[in-house]
């Protein structure tokens, strides 16, 4: 089957079980699915086990290939994951970051510098940050890092893109650019799974919600289902009320 299937799911780290037998909905293609719920959900600790960080037992087949024993090429060339905290130490311009990502797929390794150069200063392009290219990445704000970390990711052009909340440290212009950019790849048929925290830009910006808690699914769906009084209350333990725009937004106002 196209798409990504995710079944009894059970990871963590050292003597202590985080995700403890996740199964989730199948998330399709061409669709963006955004992941929310409280902090230390486990949220972080999925996107690792999918980008294959962090080992795992269950069942998690990226278009009917399980990627839990894949070889570590194969899954390199169809998952990107821009992980929640950037690095912030790393003594290469951004054109270069970018580069080095793209190098880090085995079937890339192959392309010209030249070619490798041209795609890493498109994707540069498309975020709208082709003036940082030549600056070292060490010296860029938290936002701008943020930007050149999702260059990266994009650049592989993967089949399932993880991103870890990667709008946190954006001004508006540039979440819409992120978002442009990230709906763009979905409708040629990426896989996307979007970590938020923000409520409101996970209603507008995605097909779908899922809220995970205590390492569980606590509910999936639309937005409109999704995030309730009832999920507030219950999953981030605070009274509010919550008001579903015509156009997919909704708006909360604690209590
Ligand atoms: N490297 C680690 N070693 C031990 N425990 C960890 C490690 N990373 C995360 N944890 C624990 O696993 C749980 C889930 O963490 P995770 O980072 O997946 O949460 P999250 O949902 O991404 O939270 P946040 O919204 O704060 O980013 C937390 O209780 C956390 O303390
Ligand atoms: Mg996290």
């Amino acid at each position: 089957m196209a798409g990504l299937e995710i079944e009894n799911v059970r990871a963590g780290y050292r003597g202590r079980e985080v995700l403890t037998d996740l199964s989730l909905p199948p998330i399709e293609q061409g669709r963006i699915t955004a992941l929310v719920g409280p902090n230390g959900a486990g949220k972080t600790t999925l996107l690792r086990v999918l980008a294959g960080l962090l080992p795992a037992c269950g069942s998690v087949r990226l278009d009917g290939l399980n990627l839990l024993d894949a070889p570590t090429g194969e899954r390199a060339r169809k998952v990107a994951f821009m992980p929640q905290f950037v690095p912030q130490r790393l003594s290469l311009t951004v054109v270069e970051a970018v580069i080095a990502a793209l190098r880090a797929s085995p079937m890339d390794m192959e392309r010209t510098s030249v070619d490798a150069q041209q795609r890493a200063l498109e994707a540069l392009d498309r975020l709208k940050i082709l003036d940082l290219a030549l600056q070292p990445f060490d010296t860029l704000s938290g936002g701008q890092r943020q930007l050149a970390s999702l260059a990266q990711a994009l650049v592989r052009q993967p089949r399932l893109l993880l991103l870890d909340e990667p709008t946190s440290a954006l001004d508006l212009r540039y979440q819409q650019q992120v978002i442009a950019n990230v709906r763009e790849e979905a409708r040629k048929g990426m896989i996307v799974i979007m970590v938020l925290h923000d409520l409101q830009a996970a209603a507008s910006w995605a097909d779908t919600v899922m809220v995970l808690s205590g390492g569980r699914l606590f509910a999936h769906g639309h937005s409109r289902d999704v995030i309730t009084t009832l999920t507030l209350r219950q999953v981030y333990g605070i009274d509010a009320v919550v008001e579903h725009t015509a156009r997919g937004g909704v708006h909360i106002q604690v209590e």
